[in-house]
C-alpha cells in the first residue's frame, strides 16, 4: 500500500516558478508529497494564480509590522489545512523565530547561490546574481536548505552547480540558475519527506 503523501504548504511572494515546479512534480501519483495550501504575503503575487489554476487553496496573509503576529496568522492557516512541511519558494520575508521553532526541521528554502556563498540578509533575487558577477567567480548554483533562525544558514539538503560564463548578465545567469532550481527543489523535497535526508542528522554533523 502506498504511504500517505506528505502535506506541503508553500509560501510565496512573487512569480512562483518554483511553486510551479513543485506543483508539476506532485502531478505524478508516485511523488511522495502534495501541496495542500499556498500562502503569499503579497496580494498581487502571480504565484497565487498558479495555485488556483492547480486547484490548491491560496491565501494572502498580509505582512505585519510585528513578525510574531504574522507567524501566528500563518500558523493558523497552515494548521487549518493540516500542513506538515513548509516550503519557502521566493518568499521574501524573514520568519519570526517562534514560527521557525514551531516548525523546527520542517521548513525548507531555496536560494539562488551556492550557500554559504552569497547568502544572508538582503541577499535575494537579482542582487545575488549581481554579487556573483561582481565577485568574478566561475561557478554559481542553487541551494535547498533547512530554515533556522539565522538567515540562509540552516543545514544544506542539496545543491546544484552551474558555470558562470564570461559574457553572462544578471538575466542570463538568473535563467541558468532558475532552470536548475526547478529540478532541484522537487527532488530536495522528496529526499526530506521520505526521510532520506534528516534535519537532526545534518544539524548534528555540523556541531
Ligand atoms: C528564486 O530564485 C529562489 O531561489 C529565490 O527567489 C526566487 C523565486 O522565484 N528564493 P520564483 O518566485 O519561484 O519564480
Amino acid at each position: 500500500m502506498r504511504r500517505p503523501r506528505a502535506r506541503l504548504a508553500v509560501l510565496v511572494s512573487g512569480r512562483g516558478t518554483n511553486l510551479q515546479a513543485i506543483l508539476d512534480a506532485t502531478r505524478d501519483p508516485d511523488y511522495p508529497a502534495e501541496v495542500v495550501v499556498v500562502v503569499s504575503d503579497r496580494p498581487g503575487a502571480y504565484a497565487l494564480e498558479r495555485a488556483r489554476q492547480a486547484g490548491v487553496p491560496a491565501y494572502v496573509v498580509p505582512w505585519r509590522k510585528d513578525p510574531k503576529e504574522f507567524g501566528v496568522r500563518l500558523a493558523e492557516v497552515l494548521e487549518r489545512h493540516g500542513a506538515q512541511w513548509v516550503c519557502l519558494a521566493g518568499f521574501l520575508r524573514i520568519l519570526d523565530p517562534e514560527f521557525v521553532e514551531r516548525y523546527r526541521g520542517r521548513i525548507l528554502n531555496i536560494h539562488p547561490s551556492l550557500l554559504p556563498a552569497f547568502g544572508g540578509k538582503g541577499m535575494y533575487g537579482e542582487r545575488v546574481h549581481q554579487a556573483v558577477l561582481q565577485a568574478g567567480v566561475r561557478e554559481s548554483g542553487c541551494t535547498v536548505h533547512f530554515v533556522t533562525a539565522e538567515v540562509d544558514a540552516g543545514p544544506v539538503v542539496a545543491q546544484v552547480r552551474v558555470p558562470v560564463l564570461p559574457d553572462d548578465t544578471v538575466e542570463t545567469l538568473a535563467r541558468r540558475v532558475a532552470e536548475q532550481e526547478h529540478r532541484l527543489y522537487p527532488e530536495a523535497i522528496r529526499r526530506v519527506v521520505t526521510g532520506e535526508v534528516r534535519f537532526e542528522e545534518l544539524a548534528q554533523s555540523r556541531r
